[in-house]
C-alpha cells in the first residue's frame, strides 16, 4: 500500500497582547509607514511574561488534536520547530509531551530557524511514509520578542510571538505529495542569535542573546531561493503552476511573497499573509497562516496547497500538500 501523511488536524495560538508600528515608533527611530511599506507588517502578537514556547504549543496542539478528533495517547512522535526553547534542554517538545500528558511516544525538537515548521513536516511525512509512525503532530512554537534587541530598529519591527500546529495521520489517499529541504551554512553570518554562554568567540560572548540579521542581503538570497524551490517542487511533481491553488509563504516580508507569488503567476487572492497583524513568527509562521486558511474555509479539501520557508543558516524548504 502506498501511504500518505494526510493533515487531519490544525491548530494556532496568538497572544493576547497587540504591539502596533505606532508603538514601536515611540521608542526607535521609525515610522509606521516605513515599516508598512518595506514590510507589509502593521501589528505583531507579544507574549505575556508567564508564557512561554511550550505553553504557547500545548494550546495550539491541543486545537489540532481536537480538530483531528485525536486521543494524545494515539500521538506516536512530536516535533517542535523552535528557536527559543524553554530551556536548552530538554527539548520544547518533550516539555509539550508532558503538557499533553502522554506517556509513550517519541519527542524531539528541530532547530531550522524560520524554516524549521516545514524541516519538521519533511521529517514527519519520512516517518509516516516509511510505516514507522501513524500519527505525528508537528508545532512550530516562538516566543521572538524575547530574543530581538527592542533599541534595534532594523530586527525590533520585523517579529511576532506565536504558534501553530498540525497534525498527520498515515492515509491511503493522497496528503502530503513532497518536501524539499535545504541548508547552507556559507550565510551563517547574514542572520543568527548568538548563544554567548556557550560561544567559542570572544565577540560572541561579549554579544548579548538577539538576532543580528544583514536585512537587505538576507531579502536578495531569499527572493532567488524561494523562486528556484518552486520550480524544485513542481517539477518533482510534474505538476504546472497553474495546479496549485493555494501559496502559504513563511511571513517575512510581502515584498518577498509577493516575488514567489508573481513566480507562480498567482493572484494575491491565492496567498494566505498573516503577515499585516502577526509580523514574522519565524517556525509558526507557515503553520499559523495554514491554519487560518483551513478554518475560516479558503483552504479546501482536495485543493492543492503550496507551503514554503527560508530562514537563518540559511535553511529553505518547501511541501506540497493536496489538503
Ligand atoms: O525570516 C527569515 C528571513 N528574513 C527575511 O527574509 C528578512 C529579509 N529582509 C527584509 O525583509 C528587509 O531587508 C528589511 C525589511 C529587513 C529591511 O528593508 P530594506 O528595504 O532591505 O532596507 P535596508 O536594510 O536596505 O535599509 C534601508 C534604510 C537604511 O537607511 P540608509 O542607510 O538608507 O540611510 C536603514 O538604516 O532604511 C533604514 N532603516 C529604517 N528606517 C526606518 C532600517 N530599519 C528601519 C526602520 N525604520 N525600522
Amino acid at each position: 500500500m502506498i501511504r500518505y501523511s494526510r493533515v487531519i488536524g490544525t491548530g494556532g495560538y496568538l497572544p493576547e497582547e497587540i504591539r502596533t508600528n505606532e508603538q514601536i515608533s515611540r521608542t526607535v527611530d521609525t515610522s509606521d509607514s516605513w515599516i508598512f511599506e518595506r514590510t507589509g507588517i502593521k501589528s505583531r502578537r507579544i507574549a505575556a511574561p508567564h508564557e512561554t514556547s511550550s505553553s504557547m504549543a500545548e494550546i495550539a496542539a491541543r486545537q489540532a488534536l481536537a480538530a483531528g478528533a485525536c486521543d494524545p495517547e494515539d500521538i506516536d512522535i512530536i516535533i517542535v520547530a523552535t528557536g527559543t526553547p524553554d530551556r536548552v534542554y530538554p527539548s520544547t517538545a518533550c516539555l509539550l509531551q508532558q503538557r499533553l500528558g502522554i506517556k509513550n511516544c517519541v519527542a524531539f525538537d528541530v532547530q531550522a530557524a524560520c524554516s524549521g515548521s516545514i524541516f519538521a513536516l519533511s521529517i514527519a511525512d519520512q516517518y509516516i511514509k516509511s510505516g514507522a509512525a501513524k500519527k505525528v503532530l508537528v508545532v512550530g512554537s516562538e516566543l521572538c520578542s524575547r530574543i530581538v534587541d527592542w533599541t534595534d530598529r532594523s530586527t525590533c519591527i520585523l517579529f511576532g510571538d506565536g504558534a501553530g500546529a498540525l497534525l498527520l495521520a498515515v492515509s491511503a489517499e493522497t496528503g502530503i505529495l513532497s518536501t524539499h529541504i535545504h541548508s547552507d551554512g556559507e550565510y551563517e553570518d547574514l542572520l543568527y542569535c548568538p548563544n554567548p554562554q556557550v560561544a567559542a568567540t570572544l565577540h560572541e560572548q561579549q554579544q548579548a542573546g538577539y538576532i543580528s540579521m544583514r536585512g537587505s542581503e538576507v531579502f536578495k538570497v531569499a527572493v532567488n531561493t524561494l523562486e528556484r524551490i518552486v520550480d524544485e517542487t513542481l517539477d518533482a511533481n510534474n505538476m504546472d503552476k497553474s495546479e496549485i491553488d493555494w501559496l502559504v509563504p513563511h511571513q517575512a516580508n510581502i515584498r518577498i511573497i509577493a516575488a514567489t507569488a508573481k513566480k507562480l503567476k498567482m493572484s494575491m487572492d491565492q496567498v494566505v499573509v498573516t503577515l499585516e497583524t502577526q509580523g514574522n513568527t519565524s517556525s509558526a509562521s507557515v503553520l499559523l497562516a495554514f491554519n487560518e486558511a483551513v478554518r475560516d474555509g479558503r483552504i479546501q479539501r482536495g485543493q492543492v496547497v503550496l507551503l514554503e520557508a527560508f530562514g537563518a543558516g540559511f535553511t529553505w524548504g518547501s511541501a506540497l500538500i493536496r489538503y
